[in-house]
């Protein structure tokens, strides 16, 4: 696989990606029926995928920060940072509407994070390219979220994802640079478009499953 030909299917499984993320999340968000327990239901998944990202960034950070330029392993340490954060302020938001927060992983994410700990066993830029997919993907549902916590009266829920939406671009910006950077060989554009494939499939079930449509609808 040409490096041309690795930026094309994996620029075109993102925007697939990206495509179905906002369109099952604006048949959920926008209905006018949406209740505060759908929010949280379909929220608490999701702050798993915060504190798994914690993990899955010291195993990269510990595992291959010889290969990286220096500067990449800082902001890999500010990314880590930033997950951490994600889930506290979630978590914290969780718990003042008497909901629980995940601390072992949900059944929906447990061929995601599987997925994840495998790309990080193949090479130094593979599980990158695997959270590039998964960060990206996440990106066109934003401004849906804000919007409808916002609605709905949930405020401060919406402040929380103006504030992961900020860290979401560096992030995504960031996985972009690692990989124009340090996937130097034909065996790790090989690796990386092999996962990227397989949380394209993964992510579909995925939305499907947390944006299910609400029981009140
Ligand atoms: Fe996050
Ligand atoms: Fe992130």
């Amino acid at each position: 696989m040409t490096e041309e030909q690795f930026w094309t299917e994996f620029n075109q499984i993102k925007q697939d990606l990206m495509d179905r993320a906002r369109e099952n999340a604006e048949r959920f968000w926008n209905n006018e029926n949406l209740t505060q327990e759908d929010v949280f239901k379909a929220i608490a998944p999701r702050d798993w995928f915060e504190i798994a990202y914690v993990s899955f960034l010291s195993e990269q950070i510990s595992s291959y920060w010889k290969e990286f330029d220096r500067p990449f392993v800082t902001a890999l340490c500010k990314h880590m940072w930033d997950e951490a954060n994600h889930y506290e302020i979630i978590s914290r938001v969780l718990e003042k509407h008497g909901y629980e927060v995940p601390t072992t992983t949900p059944e929906v994410s447990r061929e995601w994070e599987e997925l994840h700990l495998e790309a990080l066993k193949k090479d130094s830029t593979c599980a990158i390219a695997v959270w590039n997919v998964s960060e990206t993907s996440t990106t066109p549902t934003m401004d849906v979220v804000i919007n409808n916590c916002r609605r709905i009266g949930l405020e401060e829920l919406a402040r929380v994802y103006e504030k992961i939406k900020k860290d979401e671009d560096f992030h995504c910006k960031l996985g972009v640079s690692i990989l124009e950077r340090h996937m130097t060989t034909e065996e790790q554009r090989k690796n990386a478009i092999w996962g990227a494939r397989k949380l394209k499939e993964q992510m579909f079930k995925f939305y499907d499953s947390i944006y299910a449509v609400p029981q009140s609808q």
